[in-house]
């Protein structure tokens, strides 16, 4: 992915992040998904008053793009107020699609907090390759 690509990302993981609906933890999160096909799906959280039926910003974007067809995906930016790191629930998730996607995590500002991989996230992952 070449610096552009990243900016491009960065700016679509903030946007989405001000489009985030979270009344209850006034968390606000913005991801954005880069897929191989180069199109981006970007995503937020959506909060619900039955607390558990909230959806995080992460799976929102894979979601959307799953159901436009992509199955493959290069990086992923995710911008929160203070460089929080994807849950284990969109961990899991991502997995699904491969390990080796980047992931860009940047706070309120677009700041890079720390770049890392789903590997490094989710160590000894339970993918597809387990129901075989
Ligand atoms: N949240 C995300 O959108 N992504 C994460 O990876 C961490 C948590 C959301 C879920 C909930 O709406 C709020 O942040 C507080 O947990």
């Amino acid at each position: 992915m070449n610096d552009d690509n990243r900016r491009t990302l960065i700016a679509r993981a903030m946007a989405a992040r001000a489009r985030a609906y979270a009344p209850y933890s006034k968390y606000h999160v913005g991801a954005a998904l880069r897929a191989a096909s180069g199109k981006v799906y970007d995503g937020a959280n959506v909060e619900n008053a039955v607390y558990p039926a909230g959806i995080c910003a992460e799976r929102t974007a894979l979601v959307k793009a799953v159901s436009e067809g992509e199955r493959k995906f290069e990086a992923i930016a995710i911008a929160t107020s203070n460089g929080g790191s994807p849950c284990g629930v969109c961990r899991q998730m991502l997995s699904e699609f491969g390990l080796d996607l980047i992931v860009l995590v940047v706070d309120d500002k677009g700041a890079l907090v720390h770049e890392t991989t789903l590997r490094d996230l989710l160590p000894r992952a339970f993918g597809p390759k387990d129901l075989e």
